[in-house]
């Protein structure tokens, strides 16, 4: 799991470093077909439920999940990047977001911070002999105090052998509630927050997630792996 998740670390660098206003998508999902398939990788999103391409890009209200198209990047956009990797069985899972350029606002900004913020907020939380409902309030308290709100239909995952495993992290829950935390874990933690209200719709092609007040939305993931010695991110390079 840790080389899958170099590799999914390492092609989100990529592909930050990549995007460019005037690209469209599809661009995107060209190059980080091919850094993960560089790296001795397989994509894990294509084909997963019929899903079309190896990276999803979800742009400003645009939540998860979005498909790489012919949507042209342009300055001052929120752009979201999730991507997973297979490597010799196991999987990685990650997610980033960041502005094209200058935020559009000031409440964008703290929008792009506060989400990860919660992310290491969960990640901090995430110890053995605690319950999962601390990752999770971490998570939510980080966002609520901002003012932001948590997405409650999308949640994170334990993750392994199969991207989806046991058990569901949601990005709201009580502290001390869940299933307790034991070493060999592994999750992926990532919050969904809306600027606006947390009610999201998926559009007519079947994947895009949308904020259901056209509000921006900001998502950032890391899948990691607890034992005694606490949480280890396994998505992270320095
Ligand atoms: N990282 C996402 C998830 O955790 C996105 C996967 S959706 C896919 O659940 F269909 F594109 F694979
Ligand atoms: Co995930």
């Amino acid at each position: 799991m840790r080389r899958a998740g170099r590799v999914v670390a390492e092609v989100l660098q990529v592909l930050k470093s990549s995007v460019k206003p005037g690209m469209q998508t599809r661009e995107l999902d060209v190059i980080a077909d091919r850094e993960i398939r560089a790296r001795g990788a397989r994509p894990v999103f294509k084909g997963y439920h019929g899903y079309p391409a190896s990276v999803c890009v979800s742009v400003n209200h645009q939540v998860v999940h979005g498909i790489p198209g012919s949507l042209q990047l342009k300055p001052g956009d929120l752009v979201s990047l999730d991507l997973g990797a297979l490597v010799e069985g196991f999987v990685g899972d990650s997610a980033i977001s960041f502005f094209l350029g200058t935020p559009p606002s000031e409440r964008a900004q703290e929008l792009l911070r506060v989400t990860e913020a919660s992310l290491w907020a969960g990640i901090r939380a995430a110890q053995v002999g605690g319950h999962l409902g601390d990752v999770s309030s971490a998570v939510q308290e980080e966002v609520e105090r901002h003012g932001f709100s948590v997405v409650r239909d999308f949640v994170g995952h334990g993750i392994g052998r199969a991207m989806h495993e046991e058990p569901q992290v949601p990005n709201y829950g009580t502290k001390g509630l869940g299933i307790v935390l034991r070493p060999g874990l592994a999750i992926a933690i990532e919050p969904m927050v809306n600027l606006g209200g947390h009610e999201v719709e998926v559009l007519e092609d079947e994947w895009t997630v949308v904020t259901r007040d056209g509000s921006l939305s900001c998502h950032f993931e890391h899948t990691i792996f607890l034992d005694e010695n606490g949480p280890e991110v396994l998505t992270n390079i320095e």
